[in-house]
């Protein structure tokens, strides 16, 4: 039966571009689709229909295309005009991208919450929904934030904690805030729609569908196992609905409700497939009845409320087909030199400054996908570890083979390899390729890909690259082609030099695909597949044997440690190409129109440096902060700025900032400036803050904060 593999990845937010760390994951489901679509032979036929979209709703976009007073589908279109600069860019071939706004979407979403009706899974209850009193709306999840009811950790959003991963309702939130206005959200009757996830067919369900083995990870299980409590005691039914205004598919027979952003988003998994099915004259409906296909879900860990609760609930008593051949596989964080990326902010690298540097796509696929493995274990980009690893594999020992041997095969054999190898070669080829226990390392290799265990693949794949370099280092090919009488015996090493490294090659293949299609015009070869790695049939070293093969021409360089400097020195471009749609992010800066004037301050007089230098402006760690007893506007700050001494210094922000929020940042601080007593004691210093014009219209106090490197007593030229 040919195993027929719809895979996905998560479906990024369309309000921002991607950042490093949907690279990461979009590589991991890369490599996998990869290495299954070589499974052409032996393992039976493999089809892969390899999906991803845009998620579009919710109120973060529609709010976000308000304020650059465009529709919603303009700005979501915006945003997926830049996506395949990326997706092109690090070699991620997804078969369709496509949107949650589509009409297959609004169809198949509608349909799945009929049949959950005709279930007797949904209810209606009037529930106090948050509402900004401020701006006049009902606030979704992610527009209120406060500290999680769970682990209590500060700043998170309201429907889950990006800390322990705990889903929850935004009124479980303690100290809930507007993130548009700061207000307290007021609580507000609306009649709510449910997924009555509390019901006990979705616990029986769950707990069976968790425990399938091979399903889901074991933490997985574990984790989810205790979200469902013994019996179902701990599920809670699920508010699938949000009020009008919100940019989101209609509720059937619910006017002025939509659905919450949550509840279609994964179905746009489906409406993805079935428009790329529409594409290519498949069966939607017939691909997934059919019993050979499987759904494979590949996400971060911090979904995995959606993915392993209401997802596969909905798909159950929606009765979808392929429920039980449904695999949800679950990967950590990256973080960047150990730092925590966040979902919305994306820090660290930028995906677009990488590739515009100049740097290999498929160095950074090699770097993650050698510290990938099959666990939810974070995973960190060390700017030095990635150099190290790079050139260290891909260079000291995979393209080095090559480069070592390809030119005497063009100089001294007109391009054309032996026709047989001798019997020490024959020896060093098997000692490459097979394990001490006899078996192919091409299998343990192929089964560590399979089962996403891709950093132990890559680790053998290594220890055959290190025979095949000692098998080079050992016979000098540089040595006995100064040796006339050595022809032969040049031209065998030369041969099963090359002949080790084509197999490396179609091993590494699904991490580095652009190397493998260069390889294989250098060595006039057809596509690759992994048939071709086998020892035992011969096609490891036959086909290349009295072949001639093209000029090698340079198939990779080193990286440079300059790179990485470059990569995370400019943080104020990195955040701009993080954080803008890729359309605007990466807009040549060409003939520039000159900006809109603002309603501003009028500039002061002019000064000359001198008079500037005459400021003493420092960087400054706060190292303590809080409210002062009687005084409505202030916060106490503890400043160190490196003296030796701590400054206390008196700072009119109490409307802006929590004490909490500022204690262990930096800011920046005039140093010299008189110190001033005040009611409540001595201020030793200013912090500088921005403050608008009219601070009616804009009464917000903007705290400076400096570019990560900065350290405390820096001086602010
Ligand atoms: O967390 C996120 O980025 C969501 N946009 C993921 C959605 S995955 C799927 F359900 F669409
Ligand atoms: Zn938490």
């Amino acid at each position: 039966m040919t195993r027929k593999l719809f895979v996905t990845t998560a479906l990024p937010y369309a309000n921002a571009a991607f950042h490093i760390g949907h690279m990461m994951e979009y590589i991991q489901a890369d490599i996998w689709v990869r290495f299954q679509r070589m499974q052409a032979e032996g393992d039976g036929l493999r089809e892969v229909h390899f999906v991803g979209a845009d998620d579009t709703h919710g109120t973060p976009i529609m709010i976000a295309a308000e304020k650059e007073g465009i529709t919603p589908q303009e700005f979501v279109a915006k945003i997926a005009a830049g996506r395949a600069q990326y997706l092109d860019g690090f070699h991620i071939a997804f078969d369709n991208w496509y949107s949650t706004d589509s009409p297959e979407n609004v169809e198949l979403s509608q349909g799945i919450y009929v049949k959950l009706r005709e279930a007797g899974l949904i209810q209606t209850k009037t529930v106090d929904r948050f509402f900004d009193p401020v701006k006049g709306m009902f606030l979704a999840d992610r527009n209120i934030k406060g500290e999680c009811p769970k682990c209590h950790a500060k700043d998170q959003y309201g429907d889950n904690c990006e800390v322990c991963g705990a889903a929850y309702q935004p009124t479980e939130l303690v100290n809930p805030f507007s993130v548009f206005t700061n207000a307290t959200p007021i609580l507000k009757p609306s009649e709510q729609y449910f997924f009555k996830l509390s019901d006990p067919r979705c616990f029986t369900f769950l707990r069976d569908w968790l425990n399938t083995p091979g399903r889901l990870q074991p933490e997985m299980v574990n984790k989810v196992s205790e979200w469902l409590g013994e019996a179902g005691e701990k599920l809670a039914d699920w508010d699938i609905s949000r009020d009008a205004p919100y940019f989101g598919i209609p509720i059937p027979d619910a006017p002025g409700k939509y659905f919450y952003v949550w509840l279609d988003a994964p179905v746009g998994y489906l409406a993805s497939l079935k428009n790329y099915c529409g594409k290519k004259g498949i069966d939607y409906d017939a691909l997934l009845a059919d019993e050979g296909t499987e759904q494979i879900h590949f996400i971060g860990k911090d979904i995995v409320s959606f993915h392993l609760l209401f997802w596969p609930a909905m798909l159950q008593f929606a009765k979808h087909p392929t429920i039980d051949r449904m695999k949800v596989a679950v990967h950590g964080h990256l973080t960047v030199n150990n730092e925590k990326m966040s979902k919305s902010r994306g820090t660290g690298i930028s995906p677009l400054r990488y590739l515009n540097l100049g740097m290999n796509p498929e160095w950074l696929r090699y770097y993650l996908a050698y510290k990938l493995n099959s666990r939810v274990e974070d995973l960190d980009f060390t700017g030095d570890d990635f150099v190290a690893r790079v050139n260290s594999d891909l260079i000291g020992k995979f393209v080095n083979i090559a480069s070592r041997c390809a030119g005497f095969i063009a100089k001294k054999f007109d391009g054309k390899l032996a026709s047989e190898l001798s019997a020490s070669s024959q020896e060093w080829i098997k000692k490459a390729l097979v394990a001490e226990d006899g078996t192919e390392r091409q299998a343990s290799i192929a089964a560590n890909f399979d089962s996403r265990e891709f950093g132990k693949a890559l680790r053998e794949i290594m220890e055959i690259a290190d025979v095949a370099n000692r098998f080079v280092d050992e016979n000098k090919p540089w040595v006995l082609a100064k040796d006339e009488t050595k022809v032969a015996e040049l031209h065998d090493v030369c041969t099963t030099a090359l002949i080790l490294f084509r197999q490396l090659t179609i091993l590494l293949s699904p991490v580095l695909p652009g190397v493998a299609t260069n390889v294989r015009s250098f060595l006039n070869d057809a596509a690759y597949t992994w048939a071709d790695t086998s020892l035992a049939s011969g096609a490891a070293y036959q086909p290349l044997l009295g072949r001639t093969i093209g000029a090698y021409s340079h198939l990779m360089t080193r990286v440079d440690a300059k790179m990485i400097e470059d990569l995370f020195d400019a943080p104020a471009q990195q955040a701009a190409a993080a954080a803008a749609p890729a359309a605007v992010a990466d807009a040549a800066p060409a003939a520039l129109d000159a900006p809109a004037a603002g309603d501003i301050e009028e500039l002061a007089p002019e000064i000359s440096i001198d008079d500037f230098s005459k400021i003493d402006l420092r960087i400054a760690r706060i190292v303590n902060c809080e409210h002062v007893e009687g005084a409505g506007k202030l916060l106490r700050l503890t400043l160190d700025v490196g003296e030796g001494r701590y400054r206390n210094v008196f700072s009119g922000i109490k409307s802006m900032y929590k004490p909490e929020d500022l204690v262990g940042k930096l800011t920046v601080m005039v140093a010299n400036l008189a110190p001033r007593k005040m009611k409540f004691g001595v201020s030793e210093g200013m912090v500088l803050a921005a403050s608008a014009k009219d601070e009616k219209a804009n009464p917000g106090i903007y705290v400076l904060n400096p570019w990560p490197g900065a350290e405390p007593g820096m001086r602010v030229r």
